[in-house]
């Protein structure tokens, strides 16, 4: 897939890990569709941003958490023409252990990690043509983490999904996913400044990975022809040590 002739879809894509990701795209000469649900200031600005510096970029609102936000984020990004690419970013992240959940706490992790971009893809591979699709994981796919079980199997199933997806829809699509480590505090949490250190757990490379290294694995994956189904894991080699961040 030639990125400079691609329209792509980022969820969640105006903010942190996303911003940087449809930055890189628009860089790389992407078309880039923006998608927000509450940020919408940092939404445009990001679209500014790529515009000001000649890129291609607009912005998509809606609910990745049901079917009639996905069908009106779908029914935006397709006003202008097909999709090439999505980028499956838009999540939440709480830390809930199995005793505090109940079925809401699971459907509303569910909701936006698992099922929203179960429907993108759907919708996107309904185009019928040829495209390409990145999942945002987590590196605690390779782990067990019991502090926030409804976020870890939202996660574990988007990854086999990944799988699944890329070999039902081959071989007109690719699907694959990036797994990042530690890389920002979650919201709310940027002004700690030693989140990351209290947090962040150890890595082999003993290296901080940013949105920047997460958005060159997407990239990559994006236009990588002989590659689906795999996933890349972007976290200093955390998903080494299992259990023993
Ligand atoms: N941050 C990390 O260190 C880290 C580590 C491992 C994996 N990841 C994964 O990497 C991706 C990006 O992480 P991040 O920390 O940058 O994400 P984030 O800031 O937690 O979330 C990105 C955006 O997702 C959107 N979102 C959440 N629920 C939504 C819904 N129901 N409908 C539509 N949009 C919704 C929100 O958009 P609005 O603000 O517009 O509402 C939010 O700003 C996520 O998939 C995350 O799980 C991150």
């Amino acid at each position: 897939m030639k990125l400079s002739t691609s329209r792509i879809l980022v969820t969640g894509g105006g903010v942190r890990i996303g911003k940087a990701i449809s930055l890189a795209l628009a860089k790389a000469g992407a078309e880039v569709l923006i998608h927000y649900r509450h940020s919408s200031d940092a939404a445009e600005e990001t679209a500014e941003m790529i515009r000001t510096h000649g890129g291609k970029a607009d912005t998509v609102c809606g609910n990745v958490a049901t079917e009639a936000g996905v069908k009106s984020i779908m029914d935006q990004a397709l006003a202008k023409g097909a999709l090439d690419g999505l980028v499956n970013n838009a999540a939440v992240f709480n830390r809930t252990t199995l005793a505090e959940s109940d079925r809401q706490i699971f459907l509303d992790e569910f909701g936006p990690n698992l099922l929203g971009p179960l429907a993108l893809i759907r919708a996107f591979a309904a185009q019928g043509g040829k495209g390409s699709v990145v999942n945002l994981l987590d590196r605690r796919i390779a782990a067990h983490d019991a502090g926030a079980v409804p976020y870890q199997l939202s996660k574990v199933a988007l990854a086999e999904a990944t799988r699944l997806a890329a070999l039902e829809f081959a071989p007109r699509l690719r699907v694959n996913g990036v797994a990042p480590g530690a890389i920002l505090p979650p919201p709310g949490k940027e002004d700690q400044t030693d989140y990351m250190a209290q947090n962040g757990g150890k890595a082999p490379l003993d290296s901080q990975c940013t949105p920047e290294d997460v958005a060159s694995a997407v990239l990559f994956l994006m236009q990588a022809p002989a590659i689906t189904g795999q996933i890349l894991f972007v976290d200093a080699g955390q998903n080494l040590l299992g259990n023993g961040v």
